[in-house]
């Protein structure tokens, strides 16, 4: 026998000590009496490498029960809940300071930044605002937004106002606010501010006795 060989039979002869497994041919020897429409079954014993991992879980429980058990004034899972609690609440207290205008109306500012205003814009499209307000805002069905004449107010607080709860009842400016998530309405809000002062195509009379920015 070379070297080889005798490797492959350690081999064998210790996968056959973990899995116990019956030789092939000899079922006969474990068949079980009952045959279920010719179904039969086999009494295998547990593979004992299986039985280990099992008696393993049984020993580690109780060691795991004892120091529980022991250092439940320094661990405890009621800790931990309390522990997690309190770092998601400073997260969400952080979350709240860095971004103050998503929180309360009153700290609502227009963003200037380019990314903001460019996704007002695409929002203005999207939600269908420029079928009433034109895509340049010169106004049709709704009125001119680029003027400094408004109906509701034109500084951002308001505008976001009017997006989020609509206009006068019957006049066709619903509200948004159900639709459109409280960070795009201050997209568009500040888009429309930032359209102040253009000159649309075919601009749409002032109307609104509310001037701003004031005169
Ligand atoms: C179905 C037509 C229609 C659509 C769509 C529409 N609006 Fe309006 N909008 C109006 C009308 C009409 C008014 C005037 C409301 C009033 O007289 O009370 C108005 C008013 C406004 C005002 C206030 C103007 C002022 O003078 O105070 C703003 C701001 C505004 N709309 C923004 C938007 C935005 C942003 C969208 C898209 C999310 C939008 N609108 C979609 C018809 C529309």
């Amino acid at each position: 026998m070379n070297k080889n060989s005798e490797n492959i039979s350690a081999w064998k002869r210790f996968m056959k000590s973990m899995t116990k497994a019956h030789d092939l041919g000899t079922e006969e020897d474990i068949m079980l009496d009952h045959d279920y429409d010719g179904i039969k079954e086999l009494d295998n014993v547990l593979p004992p490498w299986w039985l280990a991992g099992f008696y393993i879980t049984i020993a580690i429980s109780i060691f795991y029960y004892i120091q529980v058990f022991y250092n439940s004034e320094e661990y405890s899972q009621a800790e931990e809940f309390a522990t997690e609690i309190a770092e998601g609440k400073a997260q969400v207290e952080a979350y709240k300071a860095a971004n103050p205008q998503l929180f309360d109306d009153s700290n609502i500012v227009a963003l200037t930044d380019e990314e903001s205003l460019a996704k007002g814009k695409a929002l203005f499209t999207e939600k269908t605002c420029f079928a009433c307000h034109l895509a340049d805002l010169g106004g049709s069905i709704g009125p001119n937004l680029t003027d400094n004449k408004w109906i509701l107010g034109g500084d951002v607080k308001s505008i976001f106002n009017t997006i989020s709860k609509g206009g006068r009842p019957g006049k066709g400016m619903i509200a948004w606010e159900s639709t459109i998530s409280r960070e795009e309405r201050i997209q568009l809000a500040s888009y429309i501010v930032s359209m102040q002062g253009t000159q649309p195509a075919t601009p749409k009379a002032p109307e609104g006795d509310i001037t701003w920015p004031e005169e």
